[in-house]
């Protein structure tokens, strides 16, 4: 039974020794094994604990006794409360060190099989204003910092546009200035927070679900396009053209300016329609003068650049001549299959959201491919022998699950088709080293890859090319 947490012991001058899933920074103290939030490997700090199980223990830092080398000074005013980059007191090379060691650690300890040395992590090349799209909310429940607390201000208009502060659905942190997207976003964002506010109106509140204002989405491309989806909470006509006149006056960049009126509960957008207000509705990012097209619902890989490294590496991966059929299971909007077209006689993708699937179609359209053929449907159902006798069998399988990883039915159904090669695109070590292991009774791991998609976060994307031992 878990210990109350009033009688939770101080732990004192603690050493971090490595940090691990999740980017939890860990220690060994009392025999047991303690996850520390807010500290990084090599600090000294003492730990207040606020969970303890029967191995383990959880805590939380109270105070830097001897600070790390691996320190670095956080960039952003918001570090600390804002629930993204939180790894930016952590120096770049350091962060790259623990993304590839958690990948190792993990094969090691759930794959529990022989692989060769790891290649090493690709860095990102850019590790700021990396990201293609950010979702900002509005909100009349500013979540208020300890500073601002304490700075004795009266704080009687809570109008907030920023991110969820973690954990907290209805409280939103007013951010000042972001480093995950390149200009215009702070400045489309801030400009239209000061519009709202001069022209008084009304910021969402998201218990009552009322309010005009309640969410934006920006999405950029390398092609210097721009996609502004702005959710309104409210069906009131005037406003809503009122800030969308002034969004498209404001800022002629935005090359595709969009809006829907969402009257859920919830903010997603996927189940509404989006209305083109100006100009185009949707954008358009090219990689080896492939035009992908993306609209408002469309999945597109968040960081574009090193999207394009990823599918690079798993390109090389695949090792093909021009022949083969290939199989790119979980396809998303197609780009993998798309992007490999002309290295292989033919890709079948398969993916459950049918919205995705019609992108990935019209995908091969736009560039004139004709040997990519898209399915719509749960992999564990449409991944079956009558599949295999219409498309062909696969020399190799490209497979790129969610986080929570591959269907045992599909890991079985891929053992029993045997391609030649496997090649698991992976955002989640854990689930990828659990599916690894059953493979592994046909596959030997030979190539291993990681991949730095996010920088200042604990994520890692991992590429791994597994041969059948038939070949
Ligand atoms: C990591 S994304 C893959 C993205 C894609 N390969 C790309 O690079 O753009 C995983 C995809 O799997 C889809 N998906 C999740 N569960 C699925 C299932 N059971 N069957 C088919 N597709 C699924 C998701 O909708 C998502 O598009």
């Amino acid at each position: 039974m878990p210990i109350k947490r009033k009688n939770l012991p101080l732990l004192e001058s603690v050493t971090i020794i490595d940090a691990g899933a999740e980017g939890q920074a860990i220690a060994k103290a009392d025999e047991l094994v303690l996850f520390v939030q807010g500290a990084v490997p090599g600090d000294v700090v003492d730990v207040q604990l606020t969970r303890k199980k029967k191995n383990y223990a959880e805590g939380r830092v109270t105070r830097i006794c001897v600070p790390s080398e691996k320190r670095t000074l956080p960039f952003c005013e918001h570090f600390g409360v804002c629930g993204g980059c939180k790894w930016q007191n952590l120096g770049y090379e350091w962060q790259l060190h623990y993304k590839q060691k958690q990948v190792g650690d993990t094969l090691k300890r759930i794959g529990k099989i022989e692989f060769p040395e790891l290649l090493p992590i690709i860095a990102a090349p850019k590790q700021r204003n990396y990201r293609n799209k950010l979702e900002f909310t509005f909100s009349n429940k500013m979540w208020m910092t300890n500073e601002e607390i304490q700075s004795g201000k009266s704080f009687d208009n809570r109008n907030a546009l920023g991110f969820h502060i973690p954990k907290m659905f209805d409280k939103i942190l007013d951010i000042k200035n972001c480093y995950l997207q390149s200009e215009p976003s702070n400045s489309i964002r801030l400009a239209l927070k000061e519009f709202a506010l001069k022209n008084d109106l009304s910021f969402y509140d998201i218990r009552a679900h009322t309010g005009l204002l309640r969410n934006i989405i920006i999405r950029t491309t390398s092609t210097n396009e721009l996609m502004l989806i702005v959710c309104f909470g409210e069906q009131d006509d005037a406003n809503i053209e009122k800030v969308l006149t002034f969004l498209a006056h404001e800022f002629p960049q935005i090359t595709s300016l969009m809006y829907t009126i969402n009257l859920k509960m919830n903010d997603t957008i996927s189940d509404q329609v989006i209305i083109a207000h100006s100009k185009k509705d949707h954008i358009i990012e090219e990689m080896e003068g492939l035009k992908f097209k993306i609209s408002p619902k469309s999945f597109y890989q968040t960081n574009s650049e090193q999207a394009y490294m990823l599918y690079k590496i798993v390109r090389e991966f695949a090792g093909l001549s021009g022949t083969e059929v290939v199989y790119d299971l979980y396809t998303g909007t197609g780009t993998i299959a798309n992007f490999i077209s002309g290295q292989a006689k033919k890709i079948v993708g398969v993916e459950y959201i049918p919205d995705a699937i019609e992108d990935a179609k019209n995908n091969s359209l736009l560039n004139s491919i004709t040997n990519t053929r898209f399915y719509a449907g749960d992999l564990k159902d449409v991944l079956n022998d009558a599949f295999v006798k219409q498309n062909g069998h696969p020399d190799v399988i490209i497979t790129d699950p969610p986080r929570s990883g591959m269907h045992e039915n599909v890991v079985n159904k891929i053992l029993e088709i045997n391609p030649d090669r496997i090649v698991y695109v992976s955002c989640n070590p854990a689930t990828q080293a659990r599916d690894i292991l059953p493979l592994s009774s046909k596959y030997r791991v030979s190539k291993i890859q990681p991949v730095d998609m996010f920088p200042h976060t604990h994520h890692v994307e991992n590429v791994v090319l597994l041969d059948s031992l038939k070949v």
